[in-house]
C-alpha cells in the first residue's frame, strides 16, 4: 500500500491540468480502478485480516481523494492568477504625461483667491451656469426692461432661461439658503456674454463673486478686505484705486483698479473688480431685513487678474490650449 501511495502522489504532483487529475482519478478510484481491484481481493482473505485490510483500502482511497482535491485547488488558483494577470488593466498614467501636466493659469488664480478667503472663514458656494432670468436679473434688482440689463448682453435659451451673465445670482441663491443667518461666501465660476471675441473680450470668462452679510457691515470693511486681497495677489508694490461706479445690486458702488507700470515707465490702471454695499432691495428680496442686516459684495474678473499679474496681451490665449502659452506657467503660482 505504501508503494501505491508513493506512486499516486508522484503522479498527482506531476499533473499539470485538471484533465490529467481526472485521468488519475479514473485510474485509481473508478469502478474499474486500482482501488476497486484491491477491494475485490478482500473475499479471498482470512477473517482475521479483513478488518485491517478494509481499513487500509479506505485509508488509501481517502488519501488519493485528498491529494487530488488539494492539487485541483492548486491548479485552479494558478489558472485564476494567470487569467487575472492576462486581464490586468494598467490604470497608471504614463509618467511623461504626468510630468507634463500643469494646472491652468486661471485655476491657479482662482485657487490663490480661494486660499485667501478660506483662511478668513468664507465658504465656497456654487451656482448653475444655466440660470433663470429671475436670479440672474430680477433678484439682483434688474427688473424686466431695466436699462442696465443692456450692460450685459446675454445668451437666452428661452424667455426665462439664460447662460448667467455674472456670478451675482449666487448671492441671492445663498441668502435664500441661509435663511436670514449671517454669511460670508465666495463663488468662482464661468459666465457668458454676447460679445465678439477680440484681444480684450471673450463670450465666456470667469468671475469670483463675494458676499458678506451681517448686522454691522460697513464700507470700511469692504475697502480693507479688497486692499488686503489685492496685496495678497499682487504684492504691496501695486497702487490700488477705487472709483465711484454704478451697479443695480449695490449702493454705493465702486470699481477697483490696479496699477500696471508700462515699459516706458508710464503708470496705467486696469479695472479688476466691481464692488459695493449690498442694495437694501437685494437683501429684502432674499429674505433679509435691510433694517437689521447690511452687507458688501464684489465680483472679481479672473482673467483680468491673470492678465495683469502675468502680463498677457490677448485674453484668447487662456482658452485655445496652446502648450507654448500654457507651459510658460509651469510650476508658477
Ligand atoms: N456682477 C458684476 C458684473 O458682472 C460685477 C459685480 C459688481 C459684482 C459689483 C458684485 C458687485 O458683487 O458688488 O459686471
Amino acid at each position: 500500500m505504501k508503494d501505491i501511495k508513493k506512486i499516486v502522489l508522484e503522479k498527482i504532483n506531476e499533473a499539470k491540468s485538471l484533465l490529467q487529475l481526472q485521468e488519475i482519478r479514473i485510474e485509481y478510484l473508478s469502478k474499474k480502478g486500482l482501488v476497486n481491484d484491491l477491494m475485490k481481493k478482500i473475499s479471498k482473505l482470512d477473517k482475521s485480516e479483513i478488518k485491517s485490510y478494509g481499513q487500509e483500502i479506505n485509508n488509501l482511497k481517502q488519501f488519493i481523494n485528498e491529494k487530488i482535491k488539494s492539487k485541483q485547488d492548486e491548479i485552479k488558483n494558478k489558472e485564476l492568477d494567470l487569467q487575472l494577470e492576462k486581464e490586468k488593466i494598467d490604470i497608471h498614467l504614463d509618467k511623461d504625461v504626468l510630468s507634463n501636466a500643469n494646472k491652468h493659469i486661471l485655476n491657479k488664480v482662482i485657487e490663490d483667491v480661494e486660499d485667501f478667503f478660506l483662511f478668513k472663514g468664507y465658504e465656497i458656494a456654487e451656482g448653475p451656469e444655466l440660470e433663470t432670468d429671475l436670479y440672474n436679473f430680477e433678484m439682483m434688482n434688474l427688473s424686466k426692461g431695466h436699462p442696465a440689463r443692456e450692460m450685459q448682453d446675454s445668451f437666452y435659451v428661452d424667455a426665462e432661461n439664460l447662460l448667467r451673465t455674472h456670478t451675482s445670482p449666487v448671492q441671492a441663491r445663498e441668502m435664500i439658503k441661509k435663511k436670514s443667518k449671517k454669511l460670508a461666501i465666495i463663488c468662482p465660476g464661468k459666465v457668458y456674454r454676447r460679445d465678439n471675441d477680440d484681444p480684450t473680450h471673450s463670450h465666456q470668462f470667469m468671475q469670483i463673486e463675494g458676499l458678506v452679510v451681517d448686522e454691522n457691515i460697513n464700507f470700511a470693511n469692504l475697502k480693507s478686505t479688497l486692499i488686503e486681497l489685492i496685496n495678497h495677489i499682487f504684492g504691496k508694490e501695486r497702487n490700488v484705486r477705487m472709483r465711484p461706479s454704478y451697479f443695480p445690486f449695490t449702493e454705493p458702488s465702486v470699481e477697483v483698479d490696479v496699477s500696471l507700470i508700462k515699459e516706458n515707465g508710464d503708470e496705467n490702471y486696469i479695472e479688476v473688480l466691481g464692488a459695493g454695499m449690498v442694495h437694501p432691495r437685494v437683501l429684502d428680496m432674499a429674505g433679509y431685513n435691510p433694517d437689521k442686516f447690511s452687507g458688501f459684495a464684489f465680483g472679481i474678473g479672473v482673467e483680468r487678474i491673470a492678465i495683469l499679474k502675468y502680463k498677457i496681451d490677448d485674453i484668447r490665449n487662456f482658452y485655445i490650449n496652446d502648450l507654448r502659452f500654457l507651459n510658460q506657467f509651469k510650476g508658477d503660482n
